[in-house]
């Protein structure tokens, strides 16, 4: 695979060909999902519930996003590395630029923040300075608390409506990859038209730029026993784990995952 860039994931959408996203923490899981066709690692700070065992995200701070961005650095073969701006990382400027600054020196390309139109300044800012950043809309995790738990968002006209102009602003601003998270699909797919930067969903259906899973809810790893609704457990049938991720990235890429039954409806 030769190097994923931005350039590459606008043409992707350009073109129509579904873009391949995977969290990621650490050098060989790197390796191996480079192998199998994935585009973006995503260094989420999902790491604080998967690899550190808290009950959120909320725990998880730069210097634990460093080093796991540094570890997938070292195993990655061309894909683009995104990290998480974990909870409370960007809250002013002065902290955006430095939090930035460390994870960008860890290896990251692009960082990524959970918000809406009120990250449009930040947005403009770090594009200013040379850090293109995706922002995660929808289900943010980091506000589960304000959410009063893990719900799907942009139900009803007033929140759809907001939520594509938040996408708009966004844009303009100049952000470079839009998340959707648990948004009904027909939001998601009225979104994804509506701008021409790449949008990524998951739990947003089918019709999103590209699709990504924790990977450990894809290889049906869960310490909670629960798997969410939106994910597959691509381990089913398959006797590696290479091979299971291969098979997400084939079924993203020939629209047979995500299926109807992972879709949310407005
Ligand atoms: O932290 C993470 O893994 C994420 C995904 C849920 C998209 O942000």
């Amino acid at each position: 695979m030769s190097d994923v860039t931005l350039t590459t994931l606008l043409k992707s959408k350009q073109r129509g060909e579904k873009i391949t996203m995977l969290t990621c923490y650490d050098a060989t899981f790197a390796a191996t999902a480079c192998v199998a066709g994935i585009e973006i690692l995503l260094i989420g700070d999902s790491l604080g519930m998967v690899l550190q065992g808290h009950d959120s995200t909320l725990p998880v701070t730069v210097a634990d996003m460093a080093y796991h961005t540094a570890c997938v650095k070292r195993g990655n073969k061309g894909a683009l590395i995104l990290c998480d701006l974990p909870f409370m990382s960007a809250a002013t400027l002065e902290q955006t630029y430095q939090s930035c600054t460390t994870l960008m020196q860890a290896g990251a390309h692009m960082v990524k923040l959970e918000g809406g139109a009120w990250l449009a300044d930040s947005v403009r800012l770090l594009a200013e300075r040379g850090i293109p950043s995706c922002v995660h809309m929808g289900l943010t995790p980091q506000s589960v608390n304000v959410f009063g738990g893990y719900k799907v968002q942009g139900r009803g006209d007033a929140q759809a409506q907001k939520m594509l102009e938040d996408a708009l602003a966004l844009e303009q601003a100049g952000a470079a990859l839009l998340l959707l998270e648990c948004v009904p699909s027909e939001l998601a797919a009225r979104i994804s038209r509506a701008v021409q930067i790449p949008v990524i969903g998951i739990g947003a259906g089918r019709d999103t730029d590209g699709q990504v899973l924790v990977m450990h809810d894809m290889l049906g790893l869960s310490l909670s026993g629960r798997t969410p609704k939106f994910v597959r457990n691509f381990m089913q049938g398959q006797s590696s784990i290479a091979d299971a991720i291969s098979l997400y990235a084939r079924s993203v890429k020939d629209q047979s995952f995500p299926a109807a039954e992972h879709e949310f409806s407005a």
